[in-house]
């Protein structure tokens, strides 16, 4: 499976994440942190760590399960609002500002929820991967589908912002059950899930992933002086509106202009060792 219709925007490096209203995606995403951990099986007193934890859903989820956990990743903006919502629950998380491919460490569970398919070398990211985790423990990732509703929204930014670097690869690549075999030992048992996003209408969702997506929001003064910004509002809403499940027929639980997209990831359970 490839995701190459379109141009895919460089991911968005670790400076960028930060510039948009990441926390805000990061909450409709907090279902998907706790399956992740209720499907990496974290008890209390395990070591877990999670890759690319962002603002900490799954490092969180893992903690108020009693475990011994690490959220790492390279955006301190992030850690930082993770580190904030710890505190705030009394939760003892130990974070680290490090990338997937340099996590250091044993744990009984390396967790990744949308985090580690952003690495630049998938390769390096997933030996980081398998060198942290303990044996018998297990690797869990979760990752947008390369021919899911993210990838999408990612070929509309592809034809707005600029051509990623020469031999940069789709992140999607890891919500391919191929891919992720080549990455990873031991048979990973694959499912493919689905994550709900409702909003009042394709106008309104295409500005708030606008708003969330740091990438984006890097180039705004480059778009809005080209006369593309609105441009880039009216596509992204009409890839809303063209996914959209919500029943138009008043049967549904909203009043027609209502949008409800579902957008497919994959995730991956490995047992490395
Ligand atoms: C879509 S967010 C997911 C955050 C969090 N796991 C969640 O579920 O909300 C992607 C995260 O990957 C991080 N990231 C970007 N490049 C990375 C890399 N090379 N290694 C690890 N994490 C990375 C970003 O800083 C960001 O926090």
């Amino acid at each position: 499976m490839t995701d190459a219709r379109t141009p895919t925007p460089a991911p968005a490096g670790p400076s960028t994440w930060a510039a948009g209203d990441y926390p805000a995606m990061a909450h409709r995403l907090a279902p998907v942190a706790e399956q992740v951990v209720r499907l990496a099986g974290v008890t209390a007193g395990a070591g877990v760590l999670d890759v690319g934890t962002g603002t900490g859903n799954a490092a969180l989820a893992a903690a108020r399960r009693g475990a011994l956990v690490t959220g790492a990743d390279p955006t301190p903006e992030l850690l930082a609002l993770a580190s904030e919502r710890a505190a705030a629950e009394g939760l003892p998380v130990v974070w680290q500002e490090v990338d997937a491919e340099r996590i250091t460490g044993r744990y009984d569970r390396v967790l990744s929820v949308f985090g580690a398919m952003y690495a630049p070398h998938a390769r390096s990211a997933a030996d980081a991967m398998i060198r942290c985790c303990a044996p018998g423990g297990r690797v869990v990732s979760a990752a947008w589908t390369p021919g899911g509703f993210m990838a999408a929204t990612n070929h509309v930014f592809g034809r707005f912002l600029p051509p990623p670097p020469p031999g940069g690869q789709p992140p999607t690549r890891w919500g391919d059950p191929e891919f992720l075999r080549t990455l990873f030992p031991g048979e990973p048992t694959c499912t493919v899930e689905r994550i709900a996003f409702a909003f009042g209408s394709p106008a309104e969702a295409a500005g708030f992933w606008i708003r969330a997506a740091g990438h984006v929001q890097v180039e705004r003064a480059r778009l809005v002086a080209t006369g593309r910004w609105d441009a880039l509002h009216e596509e992204l809403a009409t890839v809303f509106a063209e996914w959209n499940r919500q029943p138009r027929d008043g049967a549904g639980d909203g009043d027609g202009t209502g949008v409800r997209v579902e957008a497919e990831y994959l995730v991956a359970v490995v047992h490395p060792h």
